[in-house]
C-alpha cells in the first residue's frame, strides 16, 4: 500500500477527501474514511471570527470542528489575511481538535477574495512569507499545510513561487489544485503546473482538481510525479472512489451496499443535528447518492417535498425497497454516469 507522510503524521495511502464548504462536517468525513480516505479536511474557518468569539464559532462550526475518533487524524482549514490572527487561530485549534492545520489560499469567492483571503493571498507572496513563518512558530511541530490554487488568475500564475515560500517558511505540504482562482470550478484543472510545483519543493505535492476516477489518479501521479491526491466532487455521492483507488481489484458497490452506506450515514447526521437540519441535510446527500443508479432522476423528482429526516428516510426505504423488488437487471452494480468507481 502506497504511504504518504506529512509532518510527523503517516498516512495510510495516499488520496485524501478535500475541505468542501457546506458537505464535508463529521458524518461525510466518516463515511469517506471508512472507505478508505486517508486524511479528511474541516470546510474553511474563518480565523478572525474563530478568534471573536470562539465559543459562537465553535457552536457554529460544531460538527465541523470536533473530530469523532474514527476521522483521526483531522486537518483544520483556516482562512484569514493577517499572520498574527492566524498563528493565534492556528494555536488555539491545535490545542483542541486539529492534527493538521491548513491554510486556505484558494477560495475564489469575492467576498473572501475582497479581504484579501482565500487565493486572494496568492498575490502577496511577502504575507504569505509572514504568515507561515508566524503560524510555523506558533504551532511547532503541528504538520502545516497549504491548499493553493496555480495562481490567482490565468495570467498570473505563481503556484511554484508560493510552493518555495511554503516550504522556505516549514510547510509540511502543499496541496495544489490546478486551476486558477479567476477560473473557478470550471474548465480542466492544469496538470503541467503542478508538475513545476513537484520540481519547485522537496516537500510532498498533493495533486487536485478533475480527479474522479481511479485512472484520473494514477495518471496525474505519473504525468506530474506528485506523492498524493485530492478527491473533491468526485467523492460527492461516491465515498467508495476512495476504496477503488486503494485497491483497484475491489467490488463496485452493489445496491445493498449503497442502501447500508446511506442508512449509516444518516443515522450519523441524525445523530448530530437537529431534526430539520438532519431532514435538509439528508435531502442534500441523497441528491448526489442517487447520481447515475437506476431510479435516481426519480428519486431526486421527489426530494423537494422532503422536510425532515422521517420524510428523508422514507425516501430511502421506498426507493431501495422499490430495487429489491425488481432485482435482476435494474442495477448497474455501481456504474455511475458511465464511469466505472
Ligand atoms: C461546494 C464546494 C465547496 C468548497 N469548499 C472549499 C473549502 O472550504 N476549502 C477549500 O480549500 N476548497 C473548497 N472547495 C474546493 C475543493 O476543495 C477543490 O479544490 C475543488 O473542488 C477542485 O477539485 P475537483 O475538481 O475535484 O472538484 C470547494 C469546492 C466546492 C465545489
Amino acid at each position: 500500500m502506497e504511504k504518504l507522510k506529512i509532518g510527523r503524521i503517516s498516512l495510510d495511502g495516499i488520496a485524501m477527501m478535500a475541505p468542501l464548504a457546506g458537505v464535508t462536517d463529521s458524518p461525510m468525513r466518516r463515511t469517506v474514511k471508512k472507505m478508505g480516505a486517508s486524511l479528511v479536511f474541516t470546510e474553511m474557518v474563518s480565523a478572525t471570527g474563530l478568534l471573536k468569539s470562539p465559543g459562537e464559532a465553535r457552536s457554529f462550526h460544531y460538527h465541523l470542528l470536533s473530530a469523532h475518533p474514527e476521522e483521526r487524524p483531522l486537518a483544520v482549514q483556516l482562512f484569514g489575511a493577517e499572520p498574527e490572527l492566524m498563528a493565534r487561530a492556528a494555536r488555539l485549534l491545535a490545542e483542541t481538535d486539529a492534527d493538521m492545520i491548513n491554510v486556505n489560499m484558494g477560495c475564489p469567492v469575492p467576498k473572501v477574495v475582497r479581504r484579501g483571503e482565500g487565493v486572494a493571498l496568492m498575490k502577496d507572496p511577502e504575507r504569505v512569507r509572514l504568515m507561515l513563518a508566524e503560524m510555523r512558530k506558533a504551532i511547532a511541530g503541528v504538520p502545516l499545510t497549504v491548499k493553493l490554487r496555480s495562481g490567482f488568475a490565468p495570467e498570473l500564475i505563481n503556484a511554484p513561487e508560493i510552493c518555495r515560500i511554503a516550504e522556505g517558511e516549514g510547510a509540511d505540504a502543499v496541496i495544489v489544485h490546478g486551476r486558477s482562482g479567476k477560473q473557478g470550478y470550471a474548465g480542466r484543472a492544469d496538470r503541467a503546473v503542478i508538475r513545476d510545483c513537484v520540481k519547485a519543493v522537496k516537500i510532498p505535492v498533493i495533486a487536485n482538481g478533475d480527479l474522479k476516477t481511479p485512472a484520473d489518479v494514477a495518471s496525474v501521479m505519473s504525468e506530474t510525479g506528485c506523492a498524493g491526491a485530492m478527491i473533491a466532487r468526485g467523492a460527492l455521492g461516491n465515498p467508495w472512489i476512495f476504496r477503488a483507488i486503494k485497491n483497484p481489484g475491489a467490488p463496485r458497490p452493489d445496491m445493498r451496499e449503497r442502501k447500508e452506506m446511506i442508512l449509516w450515514h444518516f443515522s450519523m447526521i441524525d445523530q448530530v443535528y437537529d431534526q430539520y437540519d438532519a431532514g435538509a441535510c439528508m435531502r442534500k446527500f441523497l441528491v448526489w447518492y442517487s447520481k447515475g443508479i437506476p431510479g435516481g432522476i426519480e428519486l431526486r423528482r421527489e426530494l423537494s417535498g422532503i422536510k425532515n429526516k422521517a420524510a428523508a428516510l422514507e425516501a430511502v426505504d421506498k426507493f431501495f425497497s422499490h430495487e429489491e423488488s425488481h432485482p435482476a437487471g435494474q442495477g448497474d452494480g455501481g456504474l455511475r454516469e458511465g464511469i466505472l468507481i
